[in-house]
């Protein structure tokens, strides 16, 4: 039986955090046995903010490292940067003349990023559509992703449907895979705004490369609340359920079973075990990211992804020129 496939993908914009693994990346590794699966390091996504050229490139081969450090495995999944496949910028343009202008203006991850910036490219507004794209180059069926990008997934389903409506059926319909606990991990500093790598306060996400120490600190100093209960309510503690829902996640166990297990313990004691377990989650990750990083082995498997999926983005792009009436 052939496998189903998946596609995601995350941005070289800085060193990944806690949230980007809970969310989306811890998936990757999982799903990798079940699916068919493409894993891409989406540098192009990334240049629709400013970027300094010289650390783009470093964080573009980091994240690749770190793709498998975590167990992306190239025998079982391809895995690439997107700037080596011409085509995920070539099928960007055909969607993107296919798709209403209002539908982009209403994405709210763009709009989040626009008021953040003083002035906005036309590159972040079209962002969406080279999303699209990434999806359906790989004839991707899921893609595992944060909770964040619901609506970009929601966009993609409706552009399918409307290309296979008036061409044919030459795509496929994605669904989105999102983690039910730590799908939208919040910023440790301020529960109400998600945990982003790109946040100006440090001490507002942890970086998967960040060492044991800093680890402590930062969950020592998390905000919390004066309730002094460990207790699962977004609505009175938003802060501790924050903390709760990363320690299940990471642990394996129930939102209930941590909150029986501390009771009547305060935020001390749990703040120090979760703590160690998030150390203890990420040494493993780190040791094998320093060995591949100062290697060559990681841009060997670079190069076969690109030309795996190159060889699979490439037929879908002909069957969309194809479609579209891109030939004589
Ligand atoms: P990005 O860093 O924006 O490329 O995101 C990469 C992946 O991580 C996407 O699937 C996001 O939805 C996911 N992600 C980013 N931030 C978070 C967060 N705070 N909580 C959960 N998932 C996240
Ligand atoms: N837009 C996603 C993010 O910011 C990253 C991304 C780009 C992606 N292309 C993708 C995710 C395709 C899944 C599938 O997180």
């Amino acid at each position: 039986m052939t496998k189903a496939k998946i596609f995601s993908g995350v941005q070289p914009s800085g060193i990944p955090t806690i949230g980007n693994y809970i969310g989306a990346m811890k998936g990757f590794v999982e799903l990798q046995d079940q699916y068919d699966a493409t894993y891409c390091v989406v540098n192009q996504h990334a240049i629709t903010v400013p970027q300094d050229p010289k650390t783009l490139a470093e964080n573009t081969r980091q994240l690749a490292a770190l793709y498998l450090a975590m167990g992306m495995d190239p025998n079982k999944s391809t895995i690439f940067v997107q700037s080596d496949v011409p085509a995920h910028a070539q099928v960007a343009w055909m969607i993107l003349c296919l798709t209403g202008l209002g539908e982009l203006e209403r994405m709210t991850q763009f709009k989040d990023k626009a008021n953040k910036q003083e002035s906005v490219n036309a590159g972040l507004l079209a962002y969406p559509a080279l999303m699209v794209g990434d999806i359906i180059l790989y004839d991707a069926e899921y893609v595992p992703v944060g909770d964040d990008q619901r609506q970009h997934i929601e966009l993609t389903r409706n552009f399918v449907d409307r290309f296979n409506n008036r061409y044919g059926d030459l795509l496929v319909k994605p669904e989105a895979i999102i983690p039910e606990e730590g799908g939208r991990v919040m910023s440790l500093q301020d529960p109400s705004s998600k945990m982003s790598k790109s946040d100006t306060n440090a001490k507002a996400f942890i970086s998967l490369l960040d060492p044991p120490k800093t680890i402590i600190k930062k969950v020592k100093s998390a905000m919390t609340d004066s309730l002094g209960e460990v207790n699962y309510d977004t609505e009175q503690q938003p802060a501790v359920s924050n903390l709760l829902e990363i320690y299940a996640n990471l642990s394996g166990q129930s939102i209930d079973q941590l909150v029986q297990a501390y009771q009547g313990k305060g935020y001390g004691q749990f703040k120090g075990d979760l703590a160690d377990l998030i150390v203890s989650t990420l040494e493993p990750i780190q040791a094998r990211y320093q060995i591949l990083l100062e290697g060559s082995e990681l841009d060997d498997i670079l190069a076969d992804g690109a030309k795996k999926a190159n060889k699979q983005a490439s037929q879908t792009l002909a069957r969309m020129e194809k479609a579209i009436g891109l030939y004589y």
